[in-house]
C-alpha cells in the first residue's frame, strides 16, 4: 500500500472505521501543539533530509527527501499478519494469537502498552535543543530522524490504545502528551526519560543503550499473543535499528577523534586540540549504560512471571531462537548473584519465569558487549592501548536488587563514604560536563564537522558526506559567530 492524500497515512484501512478515525483526527492536533511545544526548537522552517514511512514493504518501506518537521506525515504502519500464528510462550503456548484484547489481561496490557509509549515522546522532549549544537548538518538530520520516529512509534502506540481500549485508551493518549519528561509535578514513567540529555555525547550514549533498551521490550513485544500489538512492535524495530546506529556510529566517530589526536600529540592531551578524553567518554557510558539497565525492572519479579505466563511478553527471539526449547518454562531456574548486608553476594535460585526481566536484559548486555568491541576496534586500529569497558551490572542501580548500596565499576561493594569521594571516577562531574559543553558548537556547512567527532565513512542513503542534509531556510542567531 502506497502513501495515500489521507489525513493519517496508514496500512490499517482506517477509513473504513469511521469513529477511530475521527477519534485519531481529534488526537492529531493535540499531538502538532505537543510537537510544537517540546519537539525541536527552532527549525520549524527548515528542510530535512528525511525517511518517512510509507509502508511496510521490506523492498522500499521508506521514502527519502527534504521535508519541513512540521509537514511531517506520522503514520500507522503494522507488519503484514503472520498466517496461522500462534502464542509463542506462557500457560497458552501453542494456541491461536488474539486479536482482541482478553478482559482477564486488559490492565496488564495496557498497562505494558502506555509504558512503552511514555518513552517515544519523552526521548524527543530531552533531545529538543540539541539541533542547535548539532556538529555537522549530517548529524542535524540524524538527530531529527530519531525525533520523527519516535513520534511515530507514540501513534503506533496511540492506534492500539485507541483502537483496542476504549474510551480508557483514549485518555490513555491524551496524557501520554500531558506527561513531560523531567517534570516535577507530572513526569514521564520511566527514569532513564526523565534524565537531562544535555549534549551530544550524552544523545550518542542515549541511543546507543537506551534506544537498545527500547530494542529489547519491542522484541519482547514482538512475542506477544495480543497479535496487534505484535505487529506493530515488529514495524517499529526495523526504525529502530537506524536510532542505535546512530548512537554506535555517533560515539565510534568520537573515539576514532580522540584516537587520532592521540597519536598526533605526544602528551596525548587531547582537550588542547578540542577533542575528548577517552576518560570522559567512559564517564558518559558509565552513566547510560546504568540507567539503562534499571529499564529492566527488578530481576526477581513476580510481575515478569506474570506477563510471561499470559503471553503478554516473550524473551528475545523466543519464536526464531533454536536454542529456546521450552517455551512454558515451568520448570527452569535461574541463578542468580543476592546481595548481602555485609556487601557480598550469594547464589540463589529463584524460578525461571520470576527472571524474564533478566533473561531480557542477559540478551541487551550480550548486544552491548558487542557494541564496546566494535569501539575497542577502533582504538586498536590507532594503535591506542586504553579500551572503552562496560560498568557492572551493580553499578550506580536505581532499580532492583542492587540498588540498595553503593558499588564501584568493577561491581565490588563500597560505602557511601567512598561512593561519595570517589563518584567523580565513574560518573561525570560538573566539570566533565562543562568540558563538553564548551564543544558543543554548531557546524552547519555541509560536509564539516566539528572539532571533536570524526566524519562517517559514508553518507546516509547513498548521498555523499557533504550533501545538504539539512537546508536552513532563515536566520539562526545560534549560528552566529
Ligand atoms: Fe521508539
Ligand atoms: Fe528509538
Amino acid at each position: 500500500m502506497s502513501i495515500s492524500s489521507e489525513r493519517i497515512p496508514n496500512n490499517v484501512d482506517l477509513s473504513s472505521d469511521t469513529k477511530l478515525q475521527k477519534a485519531l483526527e481529534k488526537w492529531q492536533p493535540a499531538y502538532l501543539d505537543w510537537w510544537q511545544e517540546v519537539g525541536p526548537q527552532g527549525f520549524d522552517n527548515d528542510e530535512i533530509y528525511l525517511r518517512t514511512a510509507i509502508s511496510v514493504e521490506p523492498s522500499g518501506w521508506a521514502h527519502f527527501d527534504h521535508v519541513k518537521t512540521s509537514d511531517y506525515r506520522w503514520g500507522i504502519f503494522l507488519a503484514p499478519p503472520q498466517k496461522d500464528r500462534t502464542i509463542p510462550c506462557g500457560d497458552n503456548h501453542g494456541k491461536a494469537v488474539w486479536n482482541e484484547v482478553p478482559g482477564a489481561f486488559r490492565k496488564e496490557l495496557r498497562r505494558i502498552i502506555v509504558t512503552q509509549a511514555d518513552t517515544e515522546p519523552a526521548s524527543v522532549e530531552q533531545q529538543r535543543l540539541l539541533g542547535q549544537t548539532a556538529p555537522s548538518l549530517y548529524d542535524m538530520r540524524n538527530l531529527f530522524q530519531v525525533n520523527v520516529e519516535e513520534g511515530r512509534h507514540l501513534w503506533a502506540m496511540v492506534y492500539i490504545l485507541h483502537k483496542y481500549f476504549g474510551r480508557d485508551g483514549r485518555e490513555e493518549a491524551d496524557e501520554l502528551l500531558a506527561r513531560r519528561s523531567g517534570d516535577a509535578d507530572s513526569p514521564r514513567i520511566l527514569e532513564a526519560f526523565n534524565k537531562p540529555c544535555r549534549d551530544w555525547l550524552a544523545f550518542f550514549s542515549f541511543t546507543t543503550f537506551t534506544d537498545r533498551d527500547g530494542k529489547y521490550q519491542l522484541g519482547a513485544l514482538v512475542e506477544s499473543a495480543f497479535d496487534p500489538l505484535s505487529r506493530t512492535c515488529r514495524f517499529m524495530l526495523t526504525e529502530e535499528a537506524h536510532h542505535m546506529y546512530v548512537g554506535q556510529t555517533g560515539i565510534g566517530r568520537v573515539v576514532r577523534k580522540t584516537a587520532e589526536v592521540m597519536k598526533q600529540d605526544p602528551n596525548e592531551e587531547v582537550t588542547r586540540h578540542g577533542a575528548i578524553p577517552l576518560e570522559i567518554i567512559q564517564k558518559y557510558l558509565n552513566e547510560w549504560y546504568s540507567a539503562s539497565l534499571d529499564l529492566f525492572g527488578g530481576e526477581d519479579s513476580s510481575n515478569s512471571a506474570n506477563y510471561f505466563a499470559a503471553g503478554l511478553k516473550g524473551r528475545w527471539n523466543e519464536t526464531t531462537d533454536e536454542k529456546i526449547k521450552d517455551h512454558m518454562a515451568l520448570e527452569g531456574e535461574y541463578v542468580m548473584e543476592m546481595p548481602l548486608d555485609d556487601g557480598g553476594t550469594e547464589k540463589r535460585k529463584i524460578p525461571l519465569r520470576r527472571a524474564m526481566n533478566l533473561v531480557l536484559r542477559d540478551s541487551y548486555v550480550e548486544d552491548c558487549v558487542k557494541v564496546i568491541g566494535k569501539w575497542n576496534k577502533v582504538l586498536e586500529e590507532s594503535q591506542i592501548s586504553q579500551r572503552l569497558t562496560l560498568p557492572h551490572e551493580r553499578f550506580n542501580r536505581g532499580q532492583g536488587i542492587y540498588s540498595e548500596r553503593g558499588y564501584d565499576t568493577s561491581g565490588a561493594p563500597i560505602t557511601d563514604g567512598e561512593w561519595e569521594a570517589r563518584r567523580g571516577e565513574f560518573l561525570p562531574t560538573e566539570e566533565d560536563y562543562a568540558y563538553v559543553e564548551s564543544l558543543m558548537k554548531p557546524v552547519a556547512e555541509p560536509g564539516k564537522f566539528a572539532s571533536w567527532i570524526a566524519p562517517p565513512p559514508k553518507g546516509l542513503n547513498g548521498q555523499p558526506i557533504d550533501f545538504d542534509y539539512v537546508r536552513l531556510m532563515d536566520e539562526k542567531s545560534w549560528l552566529g559567530g
